[in-house]
């Protein structure tokens, strides 16, 4: 099969328990999956560090892939340490010094019709370069017409494939509106979160988040409280509505992908004063990478080495 990659390439896919070539990991067209969204995944960064390529925290992720499998009823056929082995063989193998990591497990084929209970559950883990995901410009962001999935629709706090019509529809949305960006609201008008982002937002010097509940548990996000706190800032974990966001000082997504990355414009509202990115923004920010590029010891155990 033909296929024109609009990515880079690594040479090898893990695909149950095997190291495939990149260009021979397939699945049936009836996977359960592919029809009904039934899989579970996770973005994972390895970083550029003095010591080799490091993943940044690996075992968190790994937790929340299973969780997320448990919201699906799914048996993921290996062990979390099984798991964390095979990632690091990818990154290893791919001879990337940074990148990104997506392991998936799904519901693979023979059998059809909307309870997968029976049919096999396939896993699978690539690894390629990946650069700055929401580019290095200063983010527009507009407030998506959807709100984000409803908790009682679903397990909203699982990471389901499924899950991401909500996203790509608001992507699809803000791109055409000229936005880089979305902000979805929840079913109480409440800023949920991005697309595929944790929502922070700074005002009077104190740190503002969404709770948990009706967002994704970032990974990210729960970093980049610990790094606030560490600071001694005050971090405030409580629903934020849209005007109270565009009178903020500073705003901010967090996100595998998408890092630490400011907000400079929500809606036709310029944040601060002037839409640069925030002191404390910057501050968070360049710890954070401190940290991932393996200069902050203090933080070592969020760093799995590869070599
Ligand atoms: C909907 C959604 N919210 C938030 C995030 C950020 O989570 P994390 O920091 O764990 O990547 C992601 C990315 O995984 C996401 O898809």
């Amino acid at each position: 099969m033909k296929i024109n990659w609009n990515m880079l390439k690594t040479k090898y896919i893990w695909q149950n328990g095997q190291l495939i070539d990149w260009d021979n990991a397939y699945t049936h067209v009836l996977t359960h999956a592919l029809h009904y969204g039934s899989a579970v995944f996770e973005g994972v960064r390895f970083y550029e560090t003095p010591k080799g390529p490091a993943i940044f925290r690996l075992k968190e992720h790994t937790d929340r892939l299973f969780y997320s499998a448990g919201a699906l009823g799914m048996d993921i056929p290996y062990t979390k340490d099984e798991i964390n082995q095979a990632i690091i063989e990818v990154v290893k193998t791919s001879g990337e010094k940074s990148g990104y990591i997506r392991p998936l497990a799904y519901y693979g084929a023979g059998k059809m019709g909307l309870n997968p209970t029976g049919s096999p559950v396939d896993v699978i883990i690539a690894c390629w370069p990946w650069g700055k995901y929401l580019g290095d410009e200063k983010l527009k962001v507009c407030i998506s017409k959807y709100i984000r999935i409803h908790p009682q629709s679903t397990i909203s706090d699982a990471k389901i494939a499924g899950h991401y019509i909500n996203s790509i529809l608001t992507s699809f949305e803000s791109h055409k509106k000229g936005f880089h960006e979305a902000l979805l609201l929840d079913f109480e008008g409440n800023i949920a979160e991005g697309p595929g982002e944790n929502f922070f937002m700074v005002k009077d010097k104190k740190l503002y988040t969404v709770p948990l509940g009706r967002i994704l548990n970032g990974i990210t996000r729960a970093s980049i409280i610990k790094l606030a706190q560490d600071e001694g800032i005050e971090v405030i974990e409580r629903h934020i509505g849209p005007e109270e966001a565009k009178a903020s000082d500073e705003l901010f997504y967090t996100g595998t992908a998408a890092e630490i990355s400011a907000i400079s414009q929500l809606e036709d509202t310029v944040i601060g004063n002037s839409g640069e990115e925030g002191n404390m923004t910057r501050m968070l920010r360049e710890k954070f990478y401190n940290i991932v590029e393996g200069r902050d010891d203090k933080y070592a155990d969020w760093l799995t080495l590869v070599d």
